[in-house]
């Protein structure tokens, strides 16, 4: 019977558990022994009773005994890899592991003979959409950069028509238009802002405006920045110099400007400059997502709020753990999509072949692969 531990994750400021009481219920219908440890789910609202209602042993944090034992070990993000090095050979590490940020894990995938799945390299192909745990997470972050934006401006987001006169409706640029971006325009609009995005896929023009957002056209180069396998290609200088200028007076009359804007793999395209928001109205808000691949905003700081000349820019790097309860039971559905196939008669065996799998196993019993990936630090 396949033993699978959820533990209590360990990064700072992580409040999201890898596996909801949902999720558990249903690997154990599927023939496995669930370890949760003592309190991993309590900062993302699931109480350990929650877990041992629906049959899950309950082990204290951090005991190496369990972690020896278990054969799955599911997680948010990549646990020390003291712990790590402790797990029995061939047993499979789940979770959003930054494998490029992080030489050690990878030294300890290696010498402990561990399998590693990093949900960051998960092919975005159809039949991936339910496993797909970065349109999960950015989903959250889209969602609350828009409310952290509102809560933090100097106005209403809906236009109103109150006794004292009517009051316009907030205008806020959204820059990128994948997942959290779209989220953010969706969520805009549900409190009632005008909301123009840009992006530099084509593409996502239909999808703005179905969401009834304005879509503001690359610049007209000839140079198409254009996208392969749905992501956006790296723009040149000159072409963000164009961009800038375009989305200067867009931002001069914005009250909100959320930043999403990715290329994967580089640093992210710096899209407002000090002199765009010297001309941005004092009170008005910056949410910058990309803070942390370099920021899409000058002078966003992760995790700060800086107010300049009276523009306040947030930093916003980790979003979805200040909703950790949704965030973690879409995760832990995301896992589970990617694992149940693998369950077969009470047995868990991951087909390597599989096109999902292949294309995230970073380690297999310590043998590396997708290692340009990893040692390019995330550079494709
Ligand atoms: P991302 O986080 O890599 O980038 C965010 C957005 O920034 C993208 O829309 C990109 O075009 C845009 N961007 C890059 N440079 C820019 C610039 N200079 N100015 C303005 N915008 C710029 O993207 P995300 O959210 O990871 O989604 C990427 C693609 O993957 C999308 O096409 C999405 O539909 C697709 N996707 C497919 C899935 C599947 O089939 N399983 C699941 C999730 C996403």
């Amino acid at each position: 019977m396949p033993r699978l531990l959820i533990p209590v994750e360990s990064a700072p400021g992580e409040t999201r558990v890898a596996a909801s009481p949902e999720s558990v219920k249903r690997f154990l219908s599927l023939g496995c022994e669930v370890l949760v440890e003592k309190g991993a789910g309590i900062l993302a609202g699931f109480i350990d009773d929650s877990y041992i209602d629906v049959g899950a042993v309950l082990v204290p944090k951090g005991d190496l005994e369990n972690w020896a034992k278990a054969d799955v070990l599911l997680c948010v993000q990549s646990p020390p890899v003291e712990a790590l090095s402790r797990l029995k050979e061939g047993a499979l590490l789940i979770g959003l592991l930054a494998p490029y940020n992080n030489p050690d894990l990878v030294a300890c995938l290696k010498s402990a003979k561990l399998s590693a799945m990093a949900l960051e390299l998960l092919p975005r192909i159809s039949r991936a959409q339910s496993a797909d745990a970065l349109s999960s997470q950015a989903n959250v972050a889209g969602y609350k950069s828009v409310l952290l934006a509102s809560a933090a401006l100097d106005r209403y987001f809906p236009m109103l028509m109150t006794a004292a006169g009517t009051v316009q409706p907030a205008k806020v640029v959204i820059l990128g238009a994948g997942v959290a971006g779209l989220q953010a325009v969706a969520t805009a609009r549900r409190l009632g802002a005008v909301v123009y995005v840009s992006d530099i896929r084509p593409v996502v023009k239909e999808q703005v405006e179905s969401l009834g957002a304005r879509f503001i056209s690359p610049p007209l180069m000839d140079e198409k920045p254009g996208e392969s396998g749905g992501y956006a290609k790296q723009a040149s200088d000159s072409f963000l110099a164009a961009q800038r200028q375009q989305l200067s007076d867009h931002l001069a009359e914005a009250d909100v400007a959320i930043c999403t804007a990715l290329v994967p793999g580089k640093k992210a395209p710096r899209l407002i400059s000090e002199d765009m928001l010297d001309r941005m109205r004092p009170g008005s808000v910056v949410v910058d997502l990309a803070v942390a691949q370099g920021g899409n905003c000058a002078d966003t700081r992760t995790g700060e709020t800086v107010v300049r000349n009276g523009v306040k820019l947030i930093g916003a790097s980790d979003l979805p753990s200040t909703i950790p309860n949704h965030a973690s039971s879409l995760y832990a559905r995301n896992l589970l999509s990617l694992l149940e196939p693998f369950f077969k008669k009470d047995e868990f065996c991951l087909n390597t072949e599989d096109e999902l799998v292949a294309g995230c196993l970073i380690s297999n019993k310590g043998v590396i692969s997708h290692d340009d990936f990893i040692n390019s630090g995330g550079q494709n």
